[in-house]
C-alpha cells in the first residue's frame, strides 16, 4: 500500500470525527476503511443514552461496506480525540481499535489487513491485524 493512499485514509478518518455523535463520552472517532475494490468506506462513532448501544467508528465503516455487499478489505485508518481537539484536527494520542472492533476485523479480514492509527498525516503507526489480534477466533478470510 503506498503512502498516498495511507494519507488519504487518514485524512478521511479525520474528516469523519466531525460527524461523530458522542454527547456522552465527548470522544470523537473517525475511521476510513479501504476495500480491495478501491472504494473507501468511512465511519464515525455513534453513541446512545443506553451506552451499550454505542457503535464504534470502525464498525460503522465495516457495516456500511458489508451492507453494500463488500467483504474484502485492505486497510483501515483510525483517529480519535476529545471533541475540542478533533475540531482542530489535533490528535494527541493514537486511537487503537477496541476488542469488539478487532473481532469484527477478524471476521472479514486476512491476517495481513493493515490498521493505521494516526496523530496526523505525517505521524502514524501501522500494524497488521494479527499483531493487534494474535490467535484471533473465526472469520471468513
Ligand atoms: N470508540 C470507537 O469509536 N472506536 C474504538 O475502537 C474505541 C472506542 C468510541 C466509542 C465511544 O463512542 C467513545 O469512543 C468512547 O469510548
Amino acid at each position: 500500500m503506498n503512502e498516498q493512499i495511507e494519507k488519504e485514509l487518514i485524512q478521511k478518518a479525520m474528516e469523519m470525527t466531525k460527524l461523530s455523535y458522542a454527547p456522552y463520552s465527548g470522544y470523537h472517532v473517525g475511521a476510513a476503511l479501504l476495500a480491495t475494490n478501491g472504494v473507501i468506506y468511512t465511519g464515525c462513532n455513534i453513541e446512545n443514552a443506553s451506552y451499550g448501544a454505542t457503535n464504534c467508528a470502525e464498525r460503522t465503516a465495516f457495516f456500511k461496506a458489508v451492507s453494500e455487499g463488500v467483504k474484502d478489505f485492505e486497510a483501515i485508518a483510525i483517529v480519535g480525540a476529545p471533541a475540542d481537539e478533533a475540531a482542530e484536527n489535533t490528535f494527541s494520542e493514537y486511537a487503537y481499535p477496541c476488542g469488539i472492533c478487532r473481532q469484527v476485523m477478524q471476521e472479514f479480514c486476512k491476517k495481513d489487513f493493515r490498521i493505521i492509527v494516526a496523530k496526523s498525516m505525517e505521524d502514524y503507526q501501522k500494524y497488521t491485524l494479527s499483531e493487534l489480534l494474535p490467535f484471533g477466533f473465526g472469520g471468513i478470510q
